[in-house]
């Protein structure tokens, strides 16, 4: 069993029924970080926030005190804070739960946040298939007001905020932080050139902290147990806790709560081993996004610094377990035609590359490939990767490139034995 065990923090109270509604969350202690933030100084909080170590929960992992501590002092524009409720990453499946489970600590979060960092006005952009969840949080928000958490004059403290909860129309897209800002003004998602950073000009070209929804859920914690308690969870540079979705071929799928610098091995047990009478073959850290790593990375810490060590990335968690039946050309391919789908179609050689990317993939899996073939899909990667606007591209080379790292043989398997030499019976992964 894994030494690695937590008191749950963000998931405590998800097998509670009603946790969202906002008695059960006040039972729970819920906003009273807020009270206790509201008589601090706003830059009290963002030193909370920054001697804790919180990393971005979206993936990238940037420091979010730091990221706060960018804006502006002197912008004669208002300052506003986005929160990333797009999540869309394959095999990420952590925030639209929190969402469902317990909204309240993520309005508490926000308005502890805008507090921090002087915004009057809050964006929550949810992701629009899951019209569920977008309700939920417009009545978490609806619930705030009524209580005086939102609105004017919150609690006595002369503070204002309003909260907008926005629904966006299902492209992926929309999670990069600029294409979200362009679908949030109302125009079409497609990222903008960095810099400028958000953070400088982002919202309205406004000063605008982006976070997203697990980072500003951590907040009320921060803010009640303090920074030292944060960092004593977790690793020296990754400090606290995250969620960890298992997906795939694990026994007991789902979102465990874990400090980071946890392994995939102890995550398993966590999860029931794998489906039984099968092996790992390969996984993905953090999404598709992130390059597979195979079972020779069990032991290996996920933090951030542990991923990059793997020649991986964190990402957001999305730990996507795929077992000796599964064929990888197969699982890549299905990956690459998810990016094609998604590309926002602005720069041309993510437009372009994934749409052939899937032409040669689709090619190798039925055997009709060739050797030069895995070449010029590592020689396109080469020519995607870090030549468009935002990680999009870069994400969705990681799955080719790293099959073809690990897995040569069985792509060379593919051509030399004519077919897909997996039995298709035994794959129930995409049956
Ligand atoms: P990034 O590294 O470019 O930026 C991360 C954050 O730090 C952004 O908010 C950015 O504005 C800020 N930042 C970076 N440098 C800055 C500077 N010098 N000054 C001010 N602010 C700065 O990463 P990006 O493109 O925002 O996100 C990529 C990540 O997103 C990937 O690692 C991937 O794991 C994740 N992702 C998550 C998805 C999800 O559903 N949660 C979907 C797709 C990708």
């Amino acid at each position: 069993m894994s030494d690695n065990v937590l008191t749950p923090v963000l998931t405590a109270r998800w097998d509670q029924s009603d946790a969202f509604t906002r008695r059960n969350y006040e039972k729970a202690d819920g906003y009273k970080a807020l009270r206790r933030a509201l008589q601090r100084k706003p830059e009290d909080l963002v030193e909370i926030v920054k001697d804790s170590g919180l990393r971005g929960r979206g993936g990238a992992g940037f420091p979010t005190g730091m990221k706060w501590s960018f804006i502006p002092k002197d912008s004669p524009k208002p300052t506003y804070l986005v929160v990333n409720a797009d999540e869309s990453e394959p095999g990420t499946c952590k925030d639209i739960p929190l969402m469902l489970a317990d909204p309240h600590v993520l309005v508490e979060g926000v308005i502890i946040t805008s507090y921090a960092i002087g915004a009057k006005h809050a964006f929550i952009y949810v992701r629009g298939e899951v019209l569920h969840v977008f309700r939920r949080v417009l009545n978490a928000v609806a619930e705030a007001y009524e209580a005086g958490y939102l609105g004017q004059d919150i609690l006595g403290s002369g503070f204002d905020l309003d909260i907008v909860v926005h629904a966006g129309a299902g492209a992926y897209i929309c999670g990069e932080e600029t294409a979200l800002l362009d679908s949030l003004e109302g125009r079409r998602g497609q990222p903008r050139l960095k810099p400028p950073f958000p953070a400088v000009a982002g919202l309205y070209a406004s000063p605008t902290v982006i976070n997203n929804v697990e980072t500003i859920a951590s907040v009320p914690s921060i803010v009640a147990g303090g920074a030292e308690w944060f960092r004593g969870m977790g690793t020296e540079k990754s400090p606290g806790y995250g969620i960890f979705s298992l997906s795939g071929h694990v026994t007991n799928p789902g979102q465990y709560e874990a400090p980071l610098g946890i392994t995939l091995r102890e995550l398993l047990d966590l999860a029931g081993g794998m489906r039984a009478g099968h092996e790992l073959k390969f996984w993905t850290p953090g999404g598709s996004s992130t390059p597979l790593l195979t079972a020779e990375h069990l032991d290996v810490p996920l933090d951030f610094e542990g991923m990059t060590g793997a020649g991986s990335l964190l990402g957001t968690r999305a730990l996507q377990i795929f077992d000796d039946t599964t064929c990888v050309v197969r699982a890549t391919e299905r990956w690459i035609e998810f990016y094609k789908h998604e590309s926002c179609g602005k720069c041309t050689p993510c437009r372009e590359g994934f749409w052939w990317m899937v032409q040669i993939l689709e090619r190798l899996e039925k055997g009709d490939g060739t050797e030069a073939d895995l070449d010029k899909l590592l020689d396109m990667s080469d020519n995607i990767a870090g030549r468009s606007f935002c990680a999009l591209a870069d994400g969705g080379v990681a799955p080719v490139i790293s099959s073809i790292q690990h897995f040569r043989d069985e792509y060379i398997a593919h051509f030399e034995h004519g077919g897909c030499p997996f039995d298709p019976a035994a794959s129930t992964l995409f049956s």
